[in-house]
C-alpha cells in the first residue's frame, strides 16, 4: 500500500500544500501573500490572515492536482518551526484537525531540515553523508547530512543571515522587497569586479553579513567614493539617486558576487575538513543564478558532485515539507495533536 502524505507549509507568507506518494510528488502549490509588497516586507498579522484565506482552496488545488481524495491519505504533515508563529499556527492547526477527523497519524517537520532534503526530491540524488549549504531569509547554515532524519549543522551566521543581506542590500539601494531576485537580475548585466565590498574575517565554518551591509551603506552614502564613514565624503541624496542610477548593474553585480564568495570559501573549507565531496545547496537564495552557477563551477574544479533542487523547491513550498513527511513515516516518526509550534527551534 502507498504511503500518500499531504503536507502544508506556512511559515512566512506563502501558503502552500504538496501531496507526495511513496516519496514521488504529485503536486506542489503555492499561494503568494502580495499584501506584503506596500510595507516594504512581510507583516505577520497579515500573513497569518492571510493563511486562513488561503489555506482551504490551496488543499483542495493540491489534492484536485495529485488527483487524491482525503480518505487516499495515509498522513498529514505540516511546518512546526521555524517561523512566524501565527503563520505557523494555522498550517498546524488545519493539519491537526485533518490528522483527528480522518483518524490518520500527524508528522512534524522541521523547516530547514525540509530545505535540506529539497534535495532528495528528484535524480539525481546526492550520496549519504553529503553537506548541504542551505541559505534563506531567516537562515544561512553549512548542514551534515548522515541520514534523512540525522543531520547537524556544523556552520552558521552569527548574525543576518544571506537572504537578508540581498534584501537589506536591495532596500539600501531602493529596490521594492522582495529583493533577492532583482539583484540576480540586474547582477546579471554588471560587472561583479567593479566594486570592492570586504569579506569578513570569521573563525571557523561560520559566517557574518552584518558588516557587509554597514560596508553597503556608506559605500552609497558616499557615491561609490569610500567603503568607510567620514563627514567629507558624504553625498547629496540627488548625488547617491544618480551613482546608483548609473550603475546600477554594477552595484548589484559586486553586492551579489560578494555575498556568493563568503558563502562559497566557507563551503570549500567545510568539503576539505570533513572530506565530503557529495554537495548540495538548498533554500530561497539557491534560487540564485550567479550562485547556482559559481557553485557548479566550483564542483567541476574540486571534483564535487553537486546538487541543487529545481527552483520550484529552492524558495517555500510544500513539496519539501512532504518529502522530509515521508522520511520521517518510514523511520515511524510521528507526532502526537499536543505537539506545539515554535518560532524559533534547535536541530
Ligand atoms: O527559503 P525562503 O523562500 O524563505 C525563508 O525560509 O526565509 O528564502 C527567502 C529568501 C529571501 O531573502 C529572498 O530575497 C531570497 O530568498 N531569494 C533570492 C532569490 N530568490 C529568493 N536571493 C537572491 N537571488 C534570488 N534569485
Ligand atoms: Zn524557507
Amino acid at each position: 500500500m502507498s504511503i500518500v502524505i499531504l503536507a502544508i507549509e506556512s511559515s512566512c507568507d506563502e501558503t502552500a500544500a504538496s501531496v507526495c506518494a511513496d516519496g514521488n510528488i504529485l503536486s506542489n502549490y503555492i499561494a503568494n501573500q502580495k499584501v506584503h509588497e506596500q510595507y516594504g516586507g512581510v507583516v505577520p498579522e497579515l500573513a497569518s490572515r492571510a493563511h486562513m484565506q488561503n489555506i482551504i482552496p490551496v488543499v483542495d488545488t493540491a489534492l484536485k492536482t495529485a488527483g487524491c481524495g482525503l480518505n487516499d491519505i495515509s498522513a498529514t504533515a505540516f511546518t512546526q518551526s521555524p517561523g512566524l508563529i501565527g503563520s505557523l499556527l494555522v498550517g498546524a492547526q488545519f493539519a491537526k484537525s485533518l490528522s483527528l477527523a480522518l483518524n490518520k497519524p500527524l508528522l512534524a517537520v522541521h523547516h530547514m531540515q525540509a530545505h535540506v532534503l529539497a534535495n532528495l526530491i528528484a535524480e539525481p540524488k546526492p550520496s549519504f553523508p553529503f553537506l548541504c549549504l542551505t541559505v534563506s531569509g531567516g537562515h544561512t547554515q553549512i548542514v551534515l547530512c548522515e541520514s534523512p532524519i540525522n543531520m547537524k549543522v556544523i556552520g552558521e551566521t552569527i548574525d543576518d543571515a544571506a537572504g537578508e543581506a540581498f534584501d537589506k542590500s536591495a532596500k539600501l539601494i531602493g529596490l521594492p522587497y522582495p529583493a533577492g531576485p532583482l539583484i540576480d537580475k540586474y547582477a546579471q548585466l554588471g560587472n561583479p569586479d567593479r566594486f570592492k565590498f570586504p569579506e569578513p574575517q570569521v573563525a571557523g565554518l561560520d559566517f557574518s553579513f552584518s558588516g557587509l551591509k554597514t560596508s553597503i551603506l556608506y559605500f552609497l552614502q558616499n557615491a561609490g567614493t569610500s567603503n568607510i564613514y567620514k563627514e567629507e565624503f558624504m553625498a547629496t541624496e540627488d548625488e547617491k539617486k544618480k551613482f546608483i542610477d548609473d550603475n546600477l548593474n554594477d552595484i548589484c553585480a559586486s553586492i551579489q558576487h560578494r555575498i556568493i564568495t563568503i558563502l562559497l570559501n566557507k563551503l570549500k573549507k567545510a568539503s576539505v575538513q570533513t572530506g565530503i565531496t557529495d554537495i548540495c545547496i538548498a533554500g530561497g537564495v539557491s534560487a540564485n543564478s550567479g550562485l547556482r552557477k559559481a557553485f557548479s563551477e566550483m564542483g567541476e574544479k574540486h571534483k564535487w558532485r553537486t546538487f541543487i533542487p529545481a527552483f520550484e523547491y529552492c524558495t517555500d513550498n510544500a513539496a519539501m515539507i512532504a518529502i522530509t513527511a515521508y522520511y520521517k513515516f518510514l523511520e515511524n516518526d510521528f507526532a502526537d495533536l499536543s505537539v506545539s509550534s515554535s518560532a524559533r527551534a534547535e536541530w
